[in-house]
């Protein structure tokens, strides 16, 4: 299939990419690297020995968008680009709902125009709030703490009432738990700028002495170590979940993509530790506004409808991660 990626530099999406190469798919980037860097296209090129066809630019940028389908026979869209960072988004939800809601709505249109109907859509396990028991399905009641969940949540909505509308559109809505990891050669991977706000990101920059110290949000959760429980899944298996829902497109689908297993902030120190043989001082400080106590998937409709499972466990996640800032900071050294 011959299918447009948005966002395809970032982090999940250039992990996607790689896998759709690999797995014989034709390949088209749209990405304004306003959250990534311009060297991941040599990156995917290095590891898949394929270029993509490159824009540079907008997704709300409709004139962008016709000349892309004018000239490329796209079948399908995985839509990643999109702003994603928690706490910017409650300082400016304006920003946040324009960017994520525009982008979305002039692709969505300009896809109808050229009756391409078949969309893969990156939401998140966010749109579960805080959910009332453990693992989470899909049909769980939905809510959001935060402008960024708000606006995952309104697309949504927005492809329930689009394929109402028009069943002859396939959309398939992939709500992703926490991605973590890299491809094992350390090439790509995750490189947020400043401090991170995500726990992996930091973690790795403690490790590797970036950073003096990992402060764990709140010990007095009811978790079985009092710290804060999460599905961490390889970015490299949730982007063969992305294969998997272009290659059974059916209607309007929504897949969890996690593991099913439940690991705390302490569970992902110790194992990142045993298995990198480095220390990763912490202390224990207030809860982080916002949180909640545990959160992972039922993982089994994407089992049974798509055939994906995933597959690396908590230990690969520890040491691709890791890997990959050593790499990345051997890069940055070698162009000073
Ligand atoms: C967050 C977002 C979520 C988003 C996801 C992207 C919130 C409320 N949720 O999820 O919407 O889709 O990132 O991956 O922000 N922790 C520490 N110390 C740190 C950082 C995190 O103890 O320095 C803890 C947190 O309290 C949490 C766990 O680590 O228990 C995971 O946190 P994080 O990586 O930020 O992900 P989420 O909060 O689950």
């Amino acid at each position: 299939m011959k299918v447009l990626v948005t966002g395809g530099c970032g982090y999940i999406g250039s992990h996607t990419v790689c896998e759709l190469l690999y797995a014989n798919h034709e390949v088209v980037i749209l990405d304004d690297f306003s959250n990534s860097k311009k060297d991941v296209l040599q990156k995917i090129e290095t590891l898949t020995g394929q270029k993509p066809r490159f824009y540079e630019g907008k997704v709300q940028d409709k004139a962008l968008l016709k000349e892309i389908f004018e000239s490329q026979k796209i079948e399908a869209v995985i839509h990643f680009a999109g702003y994603k960072a928690v706490g910017e988004s409650v300082e400016k939800p304006l920003m946040y709902y324009e960017n994520n809601l525009e982008s979305t709505l002039h692709l969505l249109e300009i896809m109808q125009e050229f009756s391409c109907k078949n969309f893969v859509f990156s939401s998140s396990a966010t749109v579960y709030g805080s959910p009332k028991s453990l693992p989470i399905k899909e049909d769980f009641p939905l809510s959001t703490t935060n402008p960024y969940g708000t606006t995952k949540l309104m697309i949504e909505q927005i492809l329930k009432d689009l394929s109402k509308s028009d069943p002859t559109w396939n959309i398939t809505i992939l709500r992703y738990f926490n991605p973590i990891g890299n491809e094992k050669t350390g090439l790509l991977g995750e490189n947020p700028q400043g401090i991170p706000n995500n726990l992996m990101p930091y973690i790795v920059r403690v490790a590797n002495g970036i950073l003096p110290c990992l402060s764990v949000f709140g010990d007095d959760y009811g978790t079985p170590d009092g710290t804060g429980v999460r599905d961490y899944i390889h970015v490299v298996d949730l982007a063969k979940g992305h294969v998997k829902a272009l290659e059974h497109f059916s209607g309007l689908r929504i897949y969890n993509l996690g593991t099913g297993h439940g690991y705390s902030v302490l569970d992902l120190v110790k194992t990142f530790e045993k298995v990198n043989g480095v220390k990763v001082p912490y202390k224990i400080v207030e809860r982080r506004k916002g949180d909640i106590a545990a959160c992972y998937a039922d993982p089994t409709k994407a089992q049974q409808e798509l055939g994906w499972t995933a597959e690396e466990t908590l230990e690969d996640m520890c040491r691709d991660s890791y890997q990959y800032i050593i790499q990345e900071a051997k890069r940055e050294k070698s162009l000073k």
